[in-house]
């Protein structure tokens, strides 16, 4: 017997593996059996109706996927009459994650949402700071302390806060996240990217920039895995371009005590529970009694391990 477990911020999950926050509804139980994932977590939702992005929202580039979709809501109250309803009967925790224009906001979102059958919130501080210049908060360290100072005070669940990979230097984010009180990081939100038709000369999103997601992402958002495990001591859970056990392990491997998968929800629905079913065995062949043994193990030199590399 292989012991899947792993603890997050005072949750234990059955297992590591989770679908990202927008690659995954209410319809996906009628593919997967819901209560095999690790967690459950919800689209983003904010305080507001929001209608999103201009079409087009989705396109494809090579590797990848490059979305703008600009975080459609139905808003709380349908929150919390039909998406929480619907989860209520499954076994696995039910992540919220909530977005917001303010600081204030996010809390408000926060405390209107800490209702029996939410088990922790994540804040995807991944979107514009409307006090400020529209930055995401979470390019800014001193606004990521603050929301997450202001989330904290309004709940009293864990909160997992998901940081934007389009920073420098991620780890100043990730220790500023750690000071404000978050339980989690997710690491990360999509990469900004951009594309363009060379026919029509226009860009190939109606928002211009989007999100770019799936297999290329993952060595980049690997390598800020690495570094954020190492910054803080906050379980990291990784997330960018994982489609096989392979990927979820090699998250594992750079820090990560758990993984979240996205994009490839898209294109093979069953890959959470892929993932899951062959984790184990994966372990076995390894030896490995817990896939807690996973986190952080791999194997480098202490000579060869400079916080910082050059990229060329
Ligand atoms: C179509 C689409 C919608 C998404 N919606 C959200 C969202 O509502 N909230 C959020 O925090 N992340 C959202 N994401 C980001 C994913 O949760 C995830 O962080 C990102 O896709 C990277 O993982 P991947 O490479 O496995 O896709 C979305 C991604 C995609 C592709």
């Amino acid at each position: 017997m292989v012991d899947l477990t792993v603890k997050i911020g005072g949750l234990t999950l059955a297992n590591p593996v989770m679908p990202g926050s927008g690659t995954f509804s209410e319809s996906m139980a009628s593919v997967i059996d819901i209560n095999r994932l690790g967690a459950i977590v919800t689209k983003t939702i904010t305080p507001d109706i929001r209608h999103g992005n201009p079409q087009p929202r989705v396109t494809e580039v090579t590797g990848a996927m490059l979305s703008s979709i600009g975080i459609p809501s139905k808003g709380p109250d349908h929150y919390l009459a039909e998406i929480l309803p619907f989860y209520a009967p499954y076994r696995p925790p039910v992540v919220a994650s909530i977005s917001a224009g303010s600081a204030e906001a996010f809390a408000g979102l926060a405390a209107c949402l800490s209702v029996p059958g939410v088990a922790a919130i994540e804040a995807n501080i991944s979107c514009p700071n409307l006090e400020a210049d529209g930055r995401a908060f979470a390019m800014v360290a001193s606004d990521t302390e603050k929301v997450l100072r202001r989330i904290k005070s309004a709940t009293s669940l864990p909160i997992w806060a998901k940081l934007t990979p389009n920073v420098g230097d991620i780890t100043v984010i990730a220790r500023a996240a750690e000071a404000g009180g978050a339980d989690a990081l997710i690491v990360a939100n999509a990469l900004l990217a951009m594309a363009i038709n060379v026919e029509t000369f226009r860009p190939r999103l109606g928002g211009i920039m989007g999100g770019l997601t799936g297999a290329a992402v993952k060595p980049v958002i690997l390598r800020m895995v690495y570094q954020c495990a190492r910054a803080v001591k906050l379980p990291v859970i990784g997330c960018g371009g994982i489609f096989t056990v392979e990927d979820a392990v090699e998250y594992m491997l750079a820090g990560a005590t758990a993984v979240q998968v996205g994009t490839a929800n898209f294109i093979h629905p069953t890959t959470t529970i892929d993932i899951i079913d062959a984790l184990p065995k994966f372990l076995a062949r390894h030896g490995l009694v817990a896939a807690e043994r996973l986190i952080g193990a791999v194997r480098v030199d202490d000579a060869a391990d400079p916080l910082w590399a050059t990229a060329g």
